[in-house]
């Protein structure tokens, strides 16, 4: 039980106590289950002031700019460790040892490919669908091909489950993108690593030898840790909610994907890219700042800003220093990353996002990386959902493992029509 109290005076009733509690870090909490008795209810469109669960995955302190997941440092995990490894951390609670990295690799990277019926699915969509909408019915789909991993009150199935998503999603995704060019599905080779497949899987052609560029490879892991997760943002509350219901994993997979499309999230670094080819030359950054900083024009500067951080994304720090690595390495001429670079520079000097705390995210940078790295840009939130994936498996475990797990049902305040009769005829 709390110690702590805070109390709360209604207007005509007796003051009511409502437990504070805190976690190992972060703000403390007011525990308000019991306040539906005083006939209220608590009033956070947004969420800007409610911790909608408990979790001891990702810790986030926007004001200090630290990311911990599981309790250690992003960039130390962005440096020392690879996303295979991270994805265990996040799944399992704790680093592996030797012997149950090599086992957890070996499963992740041999169950790659999918049912062959799954294939045949893609041929049904336009080939001009945004890679994003294929994912939200591929995902969702794989409820229909993967029966006997459905039943969520099985430990067991919910572990392959786990497992199936985080080995399938790179095949999912890179044929996706092979698709929309027409070109053909690329095998997934087992003896690639999961980053270096995935790229293979979106480069290579039947007809040629296709080798990875190990700096590619490194920003590509980069990427997929930095995006791993993010404690309860849009869509991994959107996971959590829609597996509260007791749906199967795939379906609320598939329902991450979907809130994870939009512009305000993973949606920006694709938007980032639009963007920047819509101010096209430097000469023109000044008008877009202008516009972003006008109250009466809906254009904000996309890259730019963060509900939690308001110093600075770490995530971000980590993706500026491979952006430049990949861009110094490929030798680039892009007059869109001189765009990016200079668009960065004036944004950081500029005092009102200076004084709104408005930083280049992580998203501004990953959006030019990949751009550099020959990825177009409508992939992009592809490769977030990729990676996001192993984040949103691990709150959807945690979820249901929480005794006297619920499901999720947030309360409203009505201000509709009332007392309306039905005309007569
Ligand atoms: N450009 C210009 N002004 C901005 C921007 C921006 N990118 N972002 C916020 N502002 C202004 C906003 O107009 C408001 O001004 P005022 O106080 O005068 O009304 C103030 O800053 C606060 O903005 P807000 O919308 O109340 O802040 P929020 O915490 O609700 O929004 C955000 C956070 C990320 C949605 C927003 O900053 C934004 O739209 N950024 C661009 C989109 C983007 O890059 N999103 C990716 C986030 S990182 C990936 C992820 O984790 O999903």
């Amino acid at each position: 039980m709390s110690d702590k109290v805070a109390i709360l005076h209604l207007p005509g009733q007796d003051p009511v106590e409502l437990p504070i509690f805190s976690g190992t870090a972060g703000n403390d909490v007011i525990d308000i289950r019991s306040l539906g008795k005083t006939g209220y209810f608590t009033y956070d469109p947004g969420f800007l002031a409610t911790a909608s669960c408990e979790s001891a995955i990702t810790f986030i302190d926007g004001d200090e700019g630290i990311l911990l997941h599981r309790g250690y440092a992003i960039d130390d995990l962005a440096y020392k460790s690879d996303y295979l490894e991270v994805c265990y951390l996040l799944l399992n609670g704790q680093l592996p040892s030797e012997k149950e990295f090599a086992k957890f690799k070996h499963t992740v990277l041999h169950h790659t490919m999918l049912h062959e019926q799954l294939v045949a699915f893609y041929r049904g969509f336009r080939r001009d669908s945004h890679p994003m909408a294929i994912m939200v019915g591929v995902v969702g789909a794989l409820s229909a091909f993967y029966h006997d991993s459905l039943d969520i009150t099985n430990e067991s199935c919910r572990e392959i489950a786990a497992f199936r998503l985080i080995s399938k999603m790179p095949t999912l995704a890179a044929m996706s993108y092979k698709y929309s060019i027409g070109q053909p599905f690329m095998y997934p080779d087992n003896t690639l690593s999961y980053a270096g497949n995935f790229l293979k899987m979106m480069f290579g052609i039947p007809c040629e030898q296709y080798v990875v560029n190990p700096v590619l490879e490194s920003a590509m892991d980069k990427i997929l840790i930095l995006h791993a997760d993010h404690e309860q943002n849009a869509s991994t509350s959107t996971v959590r909610l829609a597996g509260s219901s007791g749906a199967n994993p795939f379906a609320c997979i598939a329902a991450g994907i979907a809130s994870l499309w939009g512009p305000a999230h993973g949606g920006a670094n694709e938007a980032c890219l639009e963007m920047l080819e819509e101010i096209g030359t430097v000469d023109r950054i000044p008008e877009f700042v202008a516009r972003a900083k006008d109250k009466d024009d809906p254009f904000r500067l996309m890259g730019f800003g963060h509900r939690v951080y308001k110093n600075h994304d770490p995530r971000a720090t980590v993706m500026r220093k491979t952006c430049h690595e990949v861009l110094d390495d490929l030798k680039i001429d892009d007059p869109l990353l001189d765009v990016a670079m200079e668009l960065e520079r004036i944004a950081l000097e500029d005092p009102y996002f200076i004084e709104k705390k408005l930083y280049p995210n992580v998203d501004f940078y990953s959006g030019i990386v990949l751009r550099a790295m020959g990825i177009p840009r409508t992939m992009f939130t592809v490769i977030f959902a990729v990676s996001r994936t192993i984040g949103w498996i691990s709150h959807w475990k945690e979820m249901l493992d929480q005794p006297g797990q619920k499901i999720g049902r947030p309360r409203q305040m009505y201000t509709g029509e009332v007392d309306l009769h039905y005309p007569e005829k």
